[in-house]
């Protein structure tokens, strides 16, 4: 039976990881899989997250079994953060823990699938493994254009998209920091975005997964707001693998919004059946270990000033790059006003490759590049790379 499947290549950006491991060039450059890197180049524990683990060593009495919805404690409390000062706009949503971001996107795309979604629209390019997790369930996606050449948004392809669409259509918009490009919808788009959700009834789901690496926690959730705040109905997917630097331990959450309390309520007892049907409770730890910090503001206070450090450090590598400008057949420059830690460069399949292999420079084929893996000591190397395979 077995022999009647066809091997799957390796996810390409994961691959990128055992690539760069097996190069042994002292000067390598990591700038694959989007994880956060220090001036130093480490991806260290958050200092929040080693006390609050520890208060969990010392603290927690049980790890008895908590039900499909994992930790209500964690799911409360980022709430504030990501809705805002009416973290449940007047009881209007509800949510569970996800493993990571992708099961929070994946129980999106499922309960919207079981509730009549036929088809999404997303911007392209959209972080690869969107289209996976679609394709795994047969929704079907439609792509637009995300960005214009000039590195900026492209709102007319996103309008278009949400005016187009027939009936039983949903929407997937990133949050804030889109990856792959970093290109950001600005306050009047996303005022824009929303009017266009709530004329046409196109369902949106919002996938955030980098709140606090780009300009700030709360202006990295205002487009989010803005939309929520004018359409009836919502699917919200987070993840706190990268802004607290969790990756490993799977750290997300699932939100319901709707307008109508027993709607919500219903939605959410579907969300429960499905979340149990597909991993039955998520991975408490890394949950559990945000709880800790979120209820404690000290702890709180200590991760925010990690959060701005990360946030400053990425936009000190983003002025570097744009300082540079044209290099070889590449312009620098846009990539001082998108946020997060991606961007995307226009170098062909095989200028990531001789990249690679010439210059010990791992990106992806796509031309996407993590800037989190770029130092001071390491850039000019970047720059200088970049020149000698476009120029
Ligand atoms: C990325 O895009 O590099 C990250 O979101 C990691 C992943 O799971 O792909």
């Amino acid at each position: 039976m077995l022999n009647r499947l066809e091997t799957q290549s390796p996810d390409a950006l994961l691959a990128l990881i055992k690539l760069h491991a097996e190069d042994d060039r002292a000067d390598k450059i990591d700038l694959g899989v989007g994880v956060y890197r220090t001036g130093q180049g480490d991806t260290p524990v958050f200092a929040a997250i080693k006390a609050a683990e520890q208060r969990l060593v010392d603290n927690q009495d049980s790890k008895s079994y908590l039900g499909p919805e994992g930790d209500m404690g964690f799911v409360n409390a980022l709430m504030p953060y990501i809705f805002g000062e009416d973290a449940t706009m007047g009881g209007r949503i509800a949510g569970m823990q996800t493993p990571g971001g992708t099961g929070a996107v994946r129980l999106a795309a499922a309960l919207g699938q079981k509730a009549g979604l036929e088809r999404l629209y997303m911007g392209t390019p959209s972080w690869p493994n969107h289209a996976q997790i679609f394709g795994d369930i047969a929704l079907e996606f439609i792509g637009f254009e995300h960005a214009n050449a000039d590195g900026s948004a492209n709102i007319d392809g996103v309008l278009e998209a949400i005016r187009s669409a027939p009936a039983n259509s949903g929407i997937l918009l990133h949050g804030c920091c889109h990856n792959p490009t970093g290109v950001d919808y600005t306050a009047e788009h996303w005022d824009a975005i929303g009017d266009a959700i709530a004329e046409t009834g196109i369902f949106p789901i919002i996938d955030t997964a980098y709140q606090g690496l780009g300009n700030g926690l709360e202006e990295d959730a205002a487009g989010l707001r803005s939309v929520l705040a004018k359409v009836p109905e919502a699917f919200i997917a987070y993840s706190c693998d990268k802004n607290f630097g969790m990756y490993r331990d799977r750290v997300g959450a699932f939100y319901i919004l709707a307008d109508d309390k027993a709607v919500l309520e219903k939605a959410f007892s579907n969300a429960n059946a499905l979340a149990r049907a597909s991993w039955s409770m998520p991975p408490d730890h890394g949950g559990a270990a945000v709880r800790v910090i979120l209820r404690d503001s000290a702890l709180t206070q200590m991760w925010l000033d990690e959060l701005e450090t990360m946030r400053e450090r990425m936009r000190q590598v983003r002025e570097r790059l744009a300082e540079a400008g044209q290099v070889g057949g590449i312009d620098l420059a846009p990539l001082g006003k998108q946020n997060g830690l991606f961007s995307m460069i226009p170098m062909t399949k095989e200028q990531v490759v001789e990249l690679r292999e010439k210059h010990g420079i791992y990106m992806a084929a796509s031309g996407r590049l993590n800037i989190a893996g770029l130092t001071m000591a390491n850039i000019d190397k970047f720059i200088d790379a970049v020149a000698d395979v476009t120029g």
